[in-house]
């Protein structure tokens, strides 16, 4: 579904944002993406998305990022990004949900009733007609994850979707995204949300993948993770 080949990205000539990055997420699949800040995860969900040109290949539902098959591919991936500012067109909340699907051939009735849908599921009709940028971080953060799952797309890409979050909307979106049937890539630092959404764990380091395996072995690794500049979950700290 997703597949990375040997993928570089430098946004200063000579310092590697992302260093031979390669794996391959399979249909389905949930992975979390994991790394201290500046380890590359952002980069790397921008290069799936093709806002920035890499070095290397990477395939999406089998085509080729490119130029030629961006509307294509972005038609397929939902995405949270890491500042939900950067993802809003529309004024309202309601808006910015029916955008998507409607810009992809659906009726103004199917897309309310999926909008409609996603709100129930979050908790969040109140937002329905609130203006954008009048929400706070985490209404905003709320609002770009129901937008995505009203677009009902082949695959999500999430970064750090439970920032900003209170304990009750994490509890939620964990919730949600464990039961969802899409393929899933989740970077984030809140590794107890990744233990509890991902089957698999990609850990970036320096731009390239320091490990690539299970979520109950590598989040269990306090020597890997602390190498990385990272601790283990709480919930596995052992307190
Ligand atoms: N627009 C940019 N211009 C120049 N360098 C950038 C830019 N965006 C990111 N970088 C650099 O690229 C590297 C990777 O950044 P990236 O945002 O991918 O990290 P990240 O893993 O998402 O970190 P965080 O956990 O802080 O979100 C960092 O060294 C960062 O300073
Ligand atoms: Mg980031």
């Amino acid at each position: 579904m997703i597949e990375c080949r040997n993928v570089s990205f430098a946004y200063e000539p000579g310092q590697k944002a992302l260093d031979g990055v390669t794996f391959r997420v399979g249909p389905g699949e949930a992975v979390g993406l994991i790394g201290a800040n500046g380890a590359g995860k952002s980069t790397l969900m921008k290069a799936l998305l093709g806002l920035i040109e890499c070095e290397g290949e990477i395939l999406v539902d089998g085509r080729r990022v490119e130029k030629r098959t961006l509307a294509d591919i972005r038609r397929r991936l939902g995405f949270v990004m890491q500042d939900s500012d950067d993802q809003m067109f529309m004024p309202t909340v309601y808006e910015d949900m029916l955008f998507g699907p409607m810009n992809y051939g659906l009726s103004r009735e199917k897309a309310e009733a999926r909008a409609d849908a996603a709100l129930e599921r979050l908790g969040l009709q109140a937002l329905r007609h609130r203006h954008n940028h009048r929400l706070s971080g985490g209404e905003k953060r709320m609002a770009a994850i129901a937008t995505i799952l009203a677009m009902e797309p082949a695959a999500l890409l999430m970064d750090e979707p439970t920032s900003a979050l209170d304990p009750y909307n994490r509890r939620r979106v964990i919730e949600i995204v464990r039961g969802l049937p899409q393929t899933r890539l989740i970077a984030s630092h809140d590794l107890d949300m990744i233990l509890d959404t991902c089957d698999r764990v990609l850990l970036l380091s320096g731009g390239r993948v320091a490990a690539d395996g299970p979520a109950d072995v590598l989040l269990r690794d306090r020597a890997l993770l602390e190498a990385h500049r990272l601790e283990l979950p709480l919930s596995l700290a052992g307190r």
